[in-house]
């Protein structure tokens, strides 16, 4: 019986068009020869060291690499500084009065920062955080919705040798506490809010509730965005701009190892508790810089735009770090798409003259479903190049890309990679591939992805698990204080020196790579990690629930959307469930944004006496998934308890009609 994931890949196989770079723009690219690929693969780390001599060391390294699988070092004995590469180099150059970061707030208020001035906040803030006690090697978690003082706050901390740890500005007070605790961050900035579709998202007060219990926070810093009342406590909180006034705008960079800790970030992964991505300087910092500008084929005249928010990985290596190494001009939008209308991304694009968009595919799909009345109304001729991650984009979604807002004169890049991969890692190269709606096409040059079955046979051409099978600068080194859990979520599904990313994929006979999302029990929800686990602990967590199973199913928009079967404890069931229990629902999905976030929800909630289980007592997750998309069931015959399955059947069937 053909799988869910065959009956994709059959449908994307059927795609049949396929789309050369424009003659003008590969005229003009910075790569535009496939010879790169061939050349990267003879040597993959001369290749690697070639891209890192464009960088600026303080101390040059003595080896490229050093891999004793899982671990790799990366430029050995080399000494950088992020935040050099990222502004420093530029604001001495001719490029000091160019504009770094072209920002624009959802109201409507404007802010440029040249580099130079961006190298004068990023020394005045990393001296804040001295003056406050911060250290080399000392955690600052930055929970802040996306103004400058976000990079300006990244880059401070790269700058000392600090680790930051963005926490998405969607998160609960609980999932920001909980990261906290676990990085053991002294210093935590946020702002007193952030716009988002015409309302506050009180950052600051849900900082408080944060930090009832967090021992180790010893400093709030608090930017004034919104100018909304906050409470406020005398001595442990601050006010970014008074600290930033007295602050010398001259703080000589630590110099790092190419080893050292840049960054954590977390993520979701199959348990209950998010994972803490480490990156380190030198191998992050080079992938970034070398897939911005060869995917993005960056240009000193771009006006680049990354629509993502930095509390992703997507924000820290393609807002921030990969662009600004090249010395590039980023847009940086703080609101919602549709706010005041659903013109705002083209209204800015316009105004703006952006000539790169990088977006992830709901958003796609939503401007698709908005109508095309909207772009229409700008002029976009500004843009050369439009680039999609996050999930897998559906050639229908690719297509109306490239023709309405890419006006058919624009090369798209469909980008794969994770935050644990750090860069962009299977990619079209704009002035070379040939590309096909929704396949990512080929690993970056020096990267090596393969397909493999159960047992690490590669697979030519078929479909399989997708495996990275030679290490990568970006790479993630360990999670944070779980160092077992690296080793064995990533390097343990085959051999150890292959890397395990979760996907599922297929290659076709020309060798192009198509994605087909997750293969464990994380879900990607409108470009969203979230582990199933997390949810049902979250639900699981309200005192009226015994049981809870979450999958995810498709969604025309979200991609994925949440799916929830919760079981109710005996006492509480009375009433509620009979009652068709939309009170106890919405209490529920409350539950889960006070737990996770209000991204975590659920988009669907059917109660349950019981869950499809097989008879060894395994929850049934794919009887689940066609009961809740409506589709005619699959096999039952291992199921422990058929009467299930009706039941919930006719409760699906009473919600839809
Ligand atoms: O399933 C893949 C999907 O997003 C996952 C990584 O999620 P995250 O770490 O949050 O990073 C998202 C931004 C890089 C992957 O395991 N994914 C990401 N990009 C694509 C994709 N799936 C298909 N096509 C893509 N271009």
């Amino acid at each position: 019986m053909p799988t869910r994931a065959d009956e994709t890949i059959e449908a994307l196989l059927l795609e049949k068009r396929r789309f050369k770079p424009p003659k003008s723009f590969a005229a003009r690219a910075s790569v535009s020869t496939s010879g790169v690929y061939r050349k990267a693969d003879r040597d993959f780390e001369k290749f690697w060291a070639g891209f890192a001599k464009e960088l600026e060391w303080m101390k040059p390294w003595r080896k490229v690499l050093d891999w004793k699988p899982p671990r790799a070092k990366w430029f050995v004995g080399g000494k950088l500084n992020a935040s050099v590469n990222c502004v420093d180099r530029h604001a001495r150059g001719p490029r000091a009065n160019k504009a770094a970061l072209i920002w624009e707030g959802e109201p409507g208020d404007q802010r440029t920062i040249t580099y130079r001035e961006l190298l004068r906040e990023v020394s005045k803030f990393a001296n804040v955080l001295k003056s406050l006690g911060v250290k080399k090697g000392d955690r600052v978690t930055l929970y802040m919705p996306m103004i400058p003082e976000l990079p300006i706050a990244m880059l401070g901390c790269a700058r000392i040798g600090a680790i930051h740890s963005v926490v998405f500005g969607g998160f609960s007070a609980e999932s920001l506490r909980d990261r906290i605790n676990d990085q053991g961050a002294k210093i935590l900035v946020t702002a007193d809010g952030g716009w988002r579709r015409g309302n506050v998202v009180p950052l600051k007060k849900i900082s408080d509730e944060a930090l009832t219990d967090t021992p180790t926070i010893e400093r709030m810093i608090v930017v004034k965005r919104t100018g909304g009342e906050v409470s406020w406590r005398a001595g442990r909180d601050v006010w970014w701009s008074e600290l930033m006034c007295d602050a010398s705008a001259n703080c000589p960079p630590e110099k790092m190892d190419s080893e050292d800790p840049l960054y954590i970030l977390y993520t979701s992964g199959t348990t209950g508790k998010p994972k803490g991505i480490l990156h380190t300087t030198a191998g992050y910092l080079l992938g970034t810089y070398a897939t911005s500008k060869w995917v993005f084929d960056l240009k000193d005249e771009d006006v680049y735009w990354c629509t993502a928010d930095i509390g992703w990985v997507t924000g820290h290596s393609y807002v921030v770090y990969g662009p600004l190494a090249n010395g590039a001009t980023c847009l940086m939008y703080e609101g919602a798409p549709d706010t005041p209308g659903r013109d705002r991304f083209w209204d800015l694009i316009e105004r703006h003259g952006v000539t790169i968009l990088y977006t992830a595919p709901t958003a796609i799909r939503a401007f698709m479903k908005w109508g095309t009345e909207w772009p229409e109304k700008h002029d976009l001729s500004s843009l050369r190049l439009l680039g999609s991650v996050g999930e897998p984009i559906n050639p229908e979604a690719w297509i109306w890309y490239q023709k309405f807002i890419g006006g058919g004169r624009c090369p798209v890049v469909d980008t794969w990679w994770q935050t644990e991969t750090g860069m962009i890692m299977i990619t079209p190269l704009p002035g070379v591939t040939t590309t096909r709606p929704g396949s990512a096409t080929q690993a970056f040059p020096g990267v090596r992805a393969e397909i493999l079955d159960q047992n690490g046979r590669k697979v030519e051409v078929g479909g399989g698990y997708l495996a990275i099978t030679r290490p990568w600068p970006a790479m993630l080194r360990t999670i944070w204080r779980d160092d077992e859990r690296y080793v064995k979520t990533y390097w343990s599904k085959w051999n150890k020196d292959t890397y395990f990313p979760g996907d599922g994929a297929k290659r076709d006979k020309d060798g192009y790579f198509w994605l087909l999302g997750r293969v464990d029990d994380v879900m990607n929800v409108a470009g969203h990690r979230i582990g199933t686990m997390e949810v049902e602990s979250a639900l699981v967590d309200h005192p009226a629930v015994a049981e809870a199973a979450v999958v995810g199913v498709n969604d025309e928009i979200k991609g994925t959307a949440i799916a929830a079967f919760v079981i109710l404890k005996e006492k509480s069931q009375t009433g509620t469930a009979a009652t068709g229990g939309n009170g106890l629902r919405s209490e529920l999905s409350a539950h889960v944004a006070k737990k996770i976030g209000a991204i975590a929800k659920p988009d669907r909630l059917f109660f349950t006496a019981d869950l499809p289980k097989t008879r060894s007592g395994k929850i049934m997750r794919r009887l689940l998934r066609d009961i809740a998309e409506g589709r005619v069931l699959g096999d039952t015959t291992t199921l422990a308890d058929p009467a299930v399955v009706s039941s919930l059947k006719s409760q699906y069937e009473d919600k839809e009609g």
